[in-house]
């Protein structure tokens, strides 16, 4: 490992953009740690990253406990450098008529607290270090309604909120926290949280992201975006470049917050 190498922390590293996320790091050669509640999507993904360039660990992030004790593992072997927050579940467009109690805390508890679970004891280790950066995965879901139902709506509007107030209170120790905001990415979330949170979604086929026509009206570029795409946008955040950003929402969307 090089002096220059950083420890990257991803969660949701398994598939989609968290693997995207992973590969663009380890291209320039840092080492990362992948986060994943699926040990397959884990293995798969690490398959296609160069030798010795991550570690991997399956936790759900909903378990407070078992997310202190891995982020504890990774500290033992060096400051975490970048935090990067992937992990999450679509719930279909679910409104509130086809919002369960269950499905509700399911989200709430996957793409809000879970992020909360990490952040936490990374935090803290940034903290006593005085630097890294933090970057989150909302949605612009986190602005606007239609696309997502009620409890993913509510879950990415408050990752913003999440994402200003750690600006706040980590500023002071040379850390920056900013929020990537996607649009339509082609990626397999609407399987992969079919199979998290089986039927309580009541048809996660629906919406903006299977319907072409719909795509071409409501995105100025007229597509999907792809997660490398994404990955770029993170990487850049958390580099020297973006070091007096924070605080910030920056929507990789092609377009569509701006129509
Ligand atoms: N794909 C899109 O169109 C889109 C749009 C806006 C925002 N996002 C957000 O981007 C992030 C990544 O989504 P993606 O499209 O890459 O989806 P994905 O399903 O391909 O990847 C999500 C990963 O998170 C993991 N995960 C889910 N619940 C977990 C848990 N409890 N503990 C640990 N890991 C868990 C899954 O196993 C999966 O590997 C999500 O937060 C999603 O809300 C995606």
């Amino acid at each position: 490992m090089s002096e220059a190498t950083r420890h990257v922390v991803i969660t949701g590293a398994g598939s989609g953009i968290g693997a995207a996320v992973a590969a663009t790091f380890t291209d320039h050669g840092d080492h990362v740690h992948l986060l994943d509640i699926s040990t397959d999507r884990l293995d798969e993904v690490v398959s296609q990253l160069p030798e010795g360039s991550s570690t991997t660990h399956q936790v759900d992030v909903t378990d407070y406990e078992a997310v202190g004790a891995v982020i504890s593992s990774v500290i033992a072997h060096g400051p975490i450098d970048v935090f990067v927050g992937c992990a999450g579940v679509f719930d279909g467009v679910a409104g509130v008529e086809n919002t369960s109690r269950e499905l509700w805390n399911r989200v709430i508890d996957i793409n809000l607290t879970g992020t909360f679970n990490v952040i936490k004891p990374v935090a803290s280790q940034m903290i006593e270090q005085k630097s890294g950066s933090i970057v989150l995965i909302g949605s612009i879901a986190g602005t606007r309604a239609l696309p997502d139902g009620l409890a993913y709506d509510a879950s990415k509007a408050g990752l913003e909120g999440m994402t200003r107030r750690l600006a706040v209170d980590l500023g002071q120790y040379g850390i920056n926290a900013n929020l990537v905001a996607p649009g339509v990415v082609r990626t397999g979330i609407r399987a992969t949280s079919e199979e998290i949170l089986g039927d309580l979604v009541p048809d996660t086929n629906v919406g903006v992201g299977t319907d072409a026509d719909l795509m071409k009206k409501l995105i100025p570029l007229q597509r999907g975006g792809d997660p490398a795409e994404l990955a770029a946008t993170v990487f850049f955040l958390a580099s020297s470049g973006a070091g007096y950003i924070s605080g910030d929402v920056v929507h990789v969307d092609g377009g569509w917050i701006a129509a």
